[in-house]
């Protein structure tokens, strides 16, 4: 088998902020085999790799040396477990939101909430996609992958990915080591609808089905947040930031109507929207990036621009909340850094 390897392959439409962006060389490995194909070829040529998923959350240099691999294994499929639960496992490049979509229509429960947002089923755990009261880690019950070092496959259980707001091992310990192959999710049959946060209980009746609350996720989403296909961005841009208690506290007392959530560990975590919106940055644009005019939370690209104008931009709305309110804002979306991949010591 030889793989198809295309030169200079242009990935400026994939990645929704749309940024501008060539692989020296890219491949969409369809199989196991070809994967590993791939993984092979990088550790023998010493070639940085790259690893793509659906581009949704990740900020793309002008250039990417090396091989830029975007896993292109798309199966589903479904496995009847004990008392209503299914068992759900989802390859790697199964487009999130079509799957959400068409597990809601199977009435089955668990990911409902998670509707439209963007990318495929392998990067979800990288950040522990989360919305609208649940996160991935609530339905997650097994992560396949390979490590890139010595092609060995392994299956962590929900234990092992570390999982936390907006962050997991993939991001820390196991950043730039494995690719992630196949998610195992656990949904049920019996009705759980989640409809605690914001007006999502407004939005549908007293018992819906699991595609009605999808539906509802859908058209808060759509009202709130640009349509990549139409504005570039990458959803969220900052995460929410988790303060100390008695810093959350003076803000609340000198901004009374400020949106705070106490966690279980004693922090508090704030609304970034509600802190950039304050300070009086929603819509506000700046060369070929803006702050979203209805999400403060969002940045957006007009087109033109690159990583580094970006990045300067995003560094300026996060200077601002932190002179006017002392908070420091981490960014969301990771910057992809090709790495080399040496090979295991025996
Ligand atoms: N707010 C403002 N102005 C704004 C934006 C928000 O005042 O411009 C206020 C809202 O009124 C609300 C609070 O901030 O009181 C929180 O806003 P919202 O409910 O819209 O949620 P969020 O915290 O801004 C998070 C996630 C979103 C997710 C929503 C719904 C993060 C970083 N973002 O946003 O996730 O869709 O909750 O669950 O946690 C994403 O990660 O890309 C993403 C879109």
């Amino acid at each position: 088998m030889s793989l198809a390897l295309c030169a200079h392959h242009d990935l400026s439409r994939d990645n929704t902020l749309g940024l501008p962006c060539r692989a020296e060389r890219f491949v969409a490995p369809a199989g196991r085999d070809e994967l590993r194909e791939a993984l092979d070829l990088v550790q023998r040529e010493g070639w940085p790799l790259t690893l793509l998923g659906g581009g949704s959350n990740l900020i793309l240099p002008s250039w990417l040396p090396g091989l830029v691999v975007r896993p292109a294994l798309r199966d589903w499929w479904l496995e009847e477990g004990e008392g209503g639960c299914v068992h759900v496992h989802a390859e790697a490049a199964v487009v999130w939101h079509e799957l959400v979509m068409a597990l809601a229509a199977r009435g089955l429960w668990g990911t409902e909430n998670l509707a439209l947002i963007p990318g495929h089923c392998g990067a979800a755990p990288i950040q522990n996609i989360g919305a609208y009261g649940v996160e991935l880690s609530d339905v997650i019950e097994a992560v396949h992958l390979v490590h890139l070092d010595d092609g060995r496959e392994a299956i962590l259980a929900p234990q092992a990915c570390a999982f936390g707001y907006r962050d997991s091992i993939f991001k820390g310990a196991l950043e730039g080591r494995v690719v992630i192959t196949r998610l195992v999710l656990r949904l049920s049959r019996i009705p759980r609808p989640r409809l605690g946060y914001g007006d999502l209980a407004g939005r549908v009746g007293a018992s819906p089905s699991a595609l009605e609350v999808a539906e509802a996720v859908c058209a808060i989403r759509r009202e709130k947040l640009p349509d990549p296909a139409v504005l570039g961005n990458a959803g969220s841009f900052f995460k929410n930031p988790l303060v100390a208690a008695d810093l959350a506290g003076k803000l609340v007392d000198a901004h009374p109507t400020m949106p705070h959530f106490p966690q279980p560990d004693g922090r508090v975590k704030l609304a970034a929207g509600w802190l950039i919106d304050q300070c009086g940055l929603k819509g506000w644009r700046q060369g070929h990036f803006g702050v979203h005019e209805r999400q403060a939370l969002v940045l957006v690209h007009f087109g033109g621009g690159s990583a580094l104008e970006l990045l300067d931009f995003a560094g300026r709305v996060a200077d601002s909340v932190r002179e006017r309110f002392g908070v420091t804002l981490a960014r969301e979306p990771r910057l992809a850094a090709p790495a080399r991949i040496f090979p295991a010591l025996t």
